[in-house]
């Protein structure tokens, strides 16, 4: 155990020292190494359950950490006015009492992680004009208090990752305005403390790790307009960003990683136009989408490793004129084709590993340039076709080339004039087979060279066929299918004709009539997608709507003719009992047949 001071020797190990220069002997040496050429007093592993006494008042560096300190008490430092740095690390404080560090005026960086703090007072940090580093990682810290680093103006770096941070007081980061690089890693916050931040008007790097965050709000980071690099990861319920979450911020680097995000979020980054380097890796993200990225000029590099990407769309990355590394290592591409990119000439790395890539003419350009692009090590390797599974690019020899890395011309198999004949109302199947390397894509153009898609009366079936359902007369025509692939596109025209019923003989309860109603429900003023159908109702059935309406007019007519009959009988009658010369034209023309009744109030009269 260390001894308290003795004050006279000190004195004379001092003049010893510097006087003589020689190794260091006293108080010291009983439980602490001093190392003098460093200036420094290393404490470190000693057992200790406080801090010891008569440390050297000239030291610059105390290293109290693997230790058994408990508390420190106030003024605990007093009088190594020379201290710069201060270790506490992997002690067992639970409590620092304010004003602990008072008098460390010279006090640089203070270390005090790995710990077991709960709370931290305001005031404990009074008293430190300058330091520039603080860590007060790893302890279990559940809430920041107003005004709690106010005493501390020069600091640049504060270290908070792993504390169990569940608040964050809005005037926490009060007084912090030369703070520039902040870490919150792994806090339960759910919330981004975005008042506390900003206070924050220095900061140029902000981490947030493991963060129980579902959105990015509106205006997350306002006022930090000096922040560059900003770090977002592991956040595994942050699955969208608000369009202005990142208004204000002007970065050069964004960290979106290990979250929740299904798509890229091209609206909320569009305004970094000074962003160099981008990673949205560990997203469950599928494509990249064409020319959305292209208001981020200067990007340089873009990491999406592990992310489920399925497919980069041509001109993905159109604009983007400065492109230097792409890296998308495990994923699920087949296929990066030149198109996406602005100009494959600026690219250097490529990291394409991991993907089950085929091997065709698409993927030329990376074998071309396999000696400008540098794989970082890791160089991809072909997945199909199954003469070359398993060969890295780095393999293939120039003479190999043209007989590999190459693709097959899309050909429709069903040559054959397809000349399909139905009846109204029937559902009919236009086939079209296609054959190449890659797999081709089938397309359909409806008679009026409109695009037909997966849905409507008229569909393309995922294995190319094309579904007709309930024809009407009005679908007939020419269809053409086209097969494409990356080599070159084949195509067919099938004619299809539709006849139609006689009116009369029309199955009025079938399903071409609620068909016809259903289209009209669901799909409102539809024109565009389902081109072959410009209106709900077709020709045949605004034929038998006029023609019933006629009809119904006509028996009509007929009943008013009987009805007439009847009462210019019962008029035949009443002369027999009176004689009436005058017809009153009221009564008539309460039988509803306004000018047929006129005509028989004159024959009326007549027989009078
Ligand atoms: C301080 O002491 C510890 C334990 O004795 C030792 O592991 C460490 O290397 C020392 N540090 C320096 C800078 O000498
Ligand atoms: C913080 O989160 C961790 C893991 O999610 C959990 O174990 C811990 O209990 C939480 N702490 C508080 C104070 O909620
Ligand atoms: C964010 O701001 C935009 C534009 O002001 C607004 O349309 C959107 O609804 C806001 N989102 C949220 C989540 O508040
Ligand atoms: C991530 O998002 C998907 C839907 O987009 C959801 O089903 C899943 O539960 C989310 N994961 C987490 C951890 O919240
Ligand atoms: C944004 O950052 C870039 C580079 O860091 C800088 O050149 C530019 O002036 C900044 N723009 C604004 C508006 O602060
Ligand atoms: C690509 O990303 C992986 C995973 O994040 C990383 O290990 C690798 O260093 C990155 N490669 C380059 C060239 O940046
Ligand atoms: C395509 O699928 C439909 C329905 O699933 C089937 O009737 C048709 O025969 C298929 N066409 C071909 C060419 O296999
Ligand atoms: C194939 O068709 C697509 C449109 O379907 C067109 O963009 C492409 O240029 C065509 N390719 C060839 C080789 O004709
Ligand atoms: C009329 O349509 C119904 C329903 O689809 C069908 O069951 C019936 O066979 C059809 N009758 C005639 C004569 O086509
Ligand atoms: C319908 O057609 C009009 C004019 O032809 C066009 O402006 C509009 O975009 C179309 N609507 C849809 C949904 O395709």
């Amino acid at each position: 155990m260390c001894v308290a001071a003795d004050w006279r020797r000190v004195y004379w190990w001092l003049v010893l020292q510097w006087v003589v220069g020689v190794a260091l002997a006293g108080p010291c040496a009983q439980c602490c190494d001093c190392l003098p050429k460093l200036l420094m007093v290393n404490c470190s592993s000693r057992q200790l359950n406080s801090v010891p006494e008569g440390i050297l008042e000239y030291a610059q560096m105390l290293n109290l950490t693997y230790n058994h300190l408990k508390t420190l008490m106030k003024w605990q430092f007093s009088g190594l006015t020379q201290l710069r740095e201060l270790d506490l690390s992997d002690n067992m404080l639970t409590i620092i009492e304010v004003e602990a560090f008072f008098g460390l005026q010279n006090l640089l960086t203070l270390r005090v992680s790995r710990n077991r703090l709960k709370i931290i007072s305001v005031g404990v940090f009074a008293g430190l004009p300058n330091v520039r580093l603080l860590d007060i990682s790893e302890n279990e810290i559940l809430v920041f208090l107003d005004d709690m680093f106010r005493e501390m103006p020069s600091l640049q770096k504060l270290e908070a990752s792993e504390n169990d941070l569940v608040f964050i007081s809005n005037r926490a980061f009060s007084g912090l305005i030369n703070l520039q690089e902040l870490n919150l890693n792994r806090c339960n916050l759910t919330l981004v403390p975005v008042e506390a931040m900003s206070q924050l008007t220095g900061l140029l790097q902000l981490r947030f790790c493991r963060m129980g965050i579902t959105t990015l709000p509106n205006n997350s980071f306002r006022q930090l307009s000096r922040l560059r690099d900003l770090r977002v990861s592991h956040c595994p319920w942050l699955d969208s960003l608000a369009i202005n979450s990142l208004i204000g911020l002007n970065l050069t680097s964004l960290t979106l990683s290990h979250c929740n995000l299904s798509s890229i979020p091209y609206s909320p980054l569009h305004h970094l136009v000074y962003l160099r380097y981008l990673d949205l890796s560990y997203n469950p993200i599928t494509s990249i989408q064409s020319n959305l990225l292209g208001d981020l000029l200067r990007l340089q590099e873009l990491h999406l490793v592990g992310a489920n990407l399925l497919r980069v769309e041509p001109g993905a990355f159109r604009g983007l004129a400065f492109f230097r590394l792409l890296n998308m290592s495990s994923n699920r591409l087949v296929t990066l084709e030149e198109s996406v990119f602005h100009s494959v000439a600026t690219l250097e790395v490529l990291r394409l590993d991991g993907n089950p890539l085929a091997c065709d003419c698409r993927l030329l350009w990376v074998m071309r340039r396999r000696l400008q692009l540098r794989f970082e090590g890791q160089p991809p390797t072909c997945a199909s076709p199954v003469q070359v599974q398993g060969r890295r690019f780095g393999d293939f020899t120039e003479v190999e080339l043209p007989w590999l890395f190459i693709c097959r011309h899309s050909r429709i198999l069903t040559r054959k004039p397809q000349d399909v004949r139905t009846d109204e109302g029937h559902t009919v199947l236009l086939f079209c087979e296609a054959d190449g390397d890659p797999e081709p894509s089938i397309t359909w153009l409806s008679p009026k060279r409109s695009l037909l898609t997966g849905s409507g009366r008229i569909r393309v079936l995922s294995n190319g066929t094309l579904e007709v359902r309930y024809a009407q007369v009005q679908d007939s025509g020419y269809y053409l299918c086209i097969a494409s692939n990356a080599a070159g596109n084949d195509s067919i025209s099938v004619s299809l004709r539709v006849r139609g019923f006689p009116s009369s003989t029309r199955n009025r309860s079938g399903p071409f009539f609620l068909e016809g109603w259903s289209f009209v429900s669901g799909q409102a003023p539809g024109n565009g997608s389902h081109g072959s159908q410009p209106f709900p109702f077709d020709v045949k059935t605004l034929v038998i709507a006029v023609t019933m309406g006629f009809l119904s007019f006509l028996s009509s007519v007929a009943i008013c003719f009987i009805f007439m009959f009847l009462w210019s009988q019962s008029k035949g009658q009443i002369k027999h009992t009176a004689t009436i010369d005058f017809v009153p034209r009221s009564s008539a023309s309460a039988g509803g047949c306004g000018r047929t009744t006129m005509e028989t109030g004159r024959f009326t009269m007549k027989l009078v």
